[in-house]
């Protein structure tokens, strides 16, 4: 299997935070993409930044946190793809747990989404990742591929920018993180499960690693094998931290593999 060398990705989700006060913050993280320019640096953020967060940043690249599975309609209160686009983004976030628990959105959903966001020329950033009492059970892998495999479009296409975020939900926000053994395990996982599904095409597609990331633990877990970068949540709200963490991601792709 030929291995490709991919940009480490970096990606700030920022969730419900963040007032036009923050854009202080956003041009910092932004000279931070623009100091270690061997990583992709991304900021998900809240609709209401994402304009004039797009409008200011030059080396960041902005998107959204969720969109509908329709481009327009009688959907109230929602945005879809196509008005993230135009608004500047140029991916988007989906399948979060906070997303799939929190507003009852199945893989089904997810999948649609998924569908109607790399149609409307943005990239995605699926999310998938295990409970507590899934690992317990010892069905995290086989729960993460199913979760994966009914959350991607069945067409997939090698136009559509895909990348793959694996956050165990009890690892997020939390302080714990799986051993580095279970995270190469998983990210080895999903690789396979996606070779499976888009052959060749699987090897170009980047595995973050999200769940209490920071800038004291993103070296290792840049180091573990099949992780190509790293969402990141409390910790890319603060400048200072994340550019940390875009510093390890340089730092780590310039170690010999
Ligand atoms: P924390 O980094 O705060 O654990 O959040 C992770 C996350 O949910 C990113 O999408």
């Amino acid at each position: 299997m030929t291995e490709t060398v991919k940009r480490p990705y970096v990606v700030g989700n920022w969730k419900m935070h963040g007032l036009l006060s923050s854009l202080p913050s956003i041009l910092d993280i932004d000279r931070a993409a623009a100091c270690y320019a061997g990583v992709d640096v991304a900021l998900a953020l809240p609709f209401t930044l994402i304009n004039p967060a797009a409008i200011t940043v030059e080396h960041a690249t902005i998107g959204g946190q969720n969109c509908h599975a329709a481009h327009e309609g009688a959907f109230t209160g929602d945005i879809s793809g196509r008005m993230l686009m135009d608004c500047g983004a140029r991916f988007v976030l989906l399948g979060h747990s906070e997303r799939r628990l929190g507003c009852g959105e199945d893989s089904a959903t997810v999948r649609a989404k998924m569908r109607a966001t790399l149609d409307d020329g943005l990239a995605a950033i699926l999310c998938v990742g295990e409970s507590a009492e899934q690992r317990d059970a010892g069905l995290a892998v086989t729960s993460v591929q199913e979760q994966l495999l009914a959350s991607l479009p069945e067409d997939l296409t090698p136009a559509d920018t895909i990348t793959i975020a694996y956050e165990p939900i009890w690892a997020i926000g939390s302080g714990s993180i799986p051993q580095p053994a279970e995270i190469a395990a998983m990210h080895g996982a999903i690789r396979q499960t996606l070779r499976n599904r888009l052959g060749q095409q699987a090897e170009t597609i980047r595995l973050l690693y999200g769940g209490s990331v920071h800038d004291g633990n993103a070296e290792a877990l840049l180091s573990i094998a099949d992780v190509d970068g790293l969402l990141v949540g409390n910790a890319s709200l603060d400048p200072r931290r994340f550019r940390a963490v875009v510093r390890a991601a340089q730092q780590a792709s310039l170690q010999p593999s």
